[in-house]
């Protein structure tokens, strides 16, 4: 039996009858861009994120790039990133034309380790941008207190973490601006790209909305140079569709990774996903760290187990960052966990069962010597 990495067939099938009429009336309206789907799923977006304001973009690159632009972030500035995490983090800096200025990972949870900031030059650093990485939240209070002690701005980067939890608080809910993608893999999935910024002053956020639809002050006027990047209405009443869904779903991810870290525990040189106290992780991936993860990865393909690595290539060695002169063993945790890091397959629907399959295949490979 093979187990996708994914199957987001299997998670639309009881939808699509709903999902099916919701687009028919659009296409019967001619409504493509604007109008009440996006503002329904605007509104209910930014009460799954506790927030006071939502607005949909075109993916989750704009929305970290709408976010910088319009808290003032350009040129001749830095951003804190972590130096792991996808490259879209870092491209929204560079986007703006500021430089990223990286920093590692805590060695348990993967996303950005608080003690590191205290060691960055502070001169140019404007913003910092956790990334709830994997579906966990990063370590927010004390990057929140070091950010206000140096005036910068706090951008989240909750790609992965749609309604993930820190203590009583939802990501997106804690820093100035977060930025959300609907790819369609992330717990929150368009049929297409599709993104969001959420936060609580909505001045700003009118502000952002106007620069993504090219600056428009008014129909004709346009009052700063922006950028084209809408969510689109089908997008908009597909992603409300899943909405009603996401917290059942999120669930359901936990469960089977409580099947994997019960199944997994104990197995030589394997290290599972680290749950830190206080904090609802919503298993966008469940990440395994393994010395040979090329071979485990071989594996698992040759018994049609699918996987993935999230990511092989820390941003400080990634080519396109080749000129701002980092070198390999700058970051040694964001080096160790991209050298042996795969994803396993997750989704709502994985059964027990592939969960034992993959539980045993992985086994009988660490125990060959794997
Ligand atoms: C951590 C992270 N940030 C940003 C993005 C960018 O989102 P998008 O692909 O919608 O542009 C992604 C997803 O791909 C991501 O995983």
């Amino acid at each position: 039996m093979t187990v996708p990495f994914l199957d987001l067939p299997r998670m639309h099938q009881p939808l699509l009858d709903e999902i099916d009429a919701a687009i028919s009336g659009l296409i019967a309206e001619a409504r493509f861009i604007g109008g009440p789907a996006i503002t329904a799923f605007e509104q209910a977006f930014a009460r799954t994120c506790d927030v006071k304001g939502c607005v949909g973009v075109g993916n989750g690159t704009d929305a970290l790039t709408l976010a910088l632009k319009v808290l003032g972030i350009g040129p001749g500035d830095e951003v804190v990133v972590p130096a792991h995490t996808f490259i879209a983090t870092a491209e929204a800096v560079s986007n703006v034309g500021a430089t990223p200025r990286f920093v590692d990972i805590d060695e348990k949870t993967y996303t950005l380790d608080p003690k590191c900031l205290a060691a960055v030059d502070t001169t140019k650093v404007k913003a910092v941008m956790p990334v709830h990485l994997y579906g966990q939240p990063a370590d927010l209070d004390p990057i929140m207190t070091m950010s206000k002690k140096h005036g910068w701005r706090v951008i989240e980067d909750c790609a992965q973490a749609h309604a993930a939890r820190y203590g009583e608080r939802t990501a997106g809910s804690m820093g100035d601006l977060a930025g959300f993608s609907f790819y369609p893999g992330k717990n929150l999935g368009a049929f297409g790209d599709g993104g969001a910024v959420v936060g609580n002053d909505l001045e700003l956020l009118d502000r952002l909305r106007r620069v993504a639809d090219h600056g428009r002050q008014t129909k004709q006027a346009h009052g700063e140079i922006g950028l084209n990047s809408r969510l689109d209405s089908i997008q908009a009443a597909v992603l409300g569709i899943k909405l009603k869904h996401l917290d059942d779903w999120n669930r359901r991810r936990a469960r089977a990774a409580s099947w994997y870290d019960e199944r997994l525990a104990g197995i030589s040189g394997l290290t599972v996903p680290y749950r830190a106290a206080g904090r609802t992780h919503i298993y966008h991936l469940y990440v395994v760290l393994v010395p040979d993860r090329n071979a485990l990865q071989s594996a698992l393909n040759e018994v049609g187990i699918q996987s993935g690595i999230h990511y092989a290539i820390p941003l400080h060695l990634q080519p396109a960052y080749a000129h701002l002169g980092y070198a390999a063993g700058d970051f040694p945790v964001s080096e160790r966990v991209t050298a042996t890091c795969l994803s396993l397959p997750m989704f709502p629907d994985l059964e027990e069962a592939q969960v034992d399959q993959v539980a045993t295949a992985i086994r009988d490979h660490m125990r060959a010597g794997g």
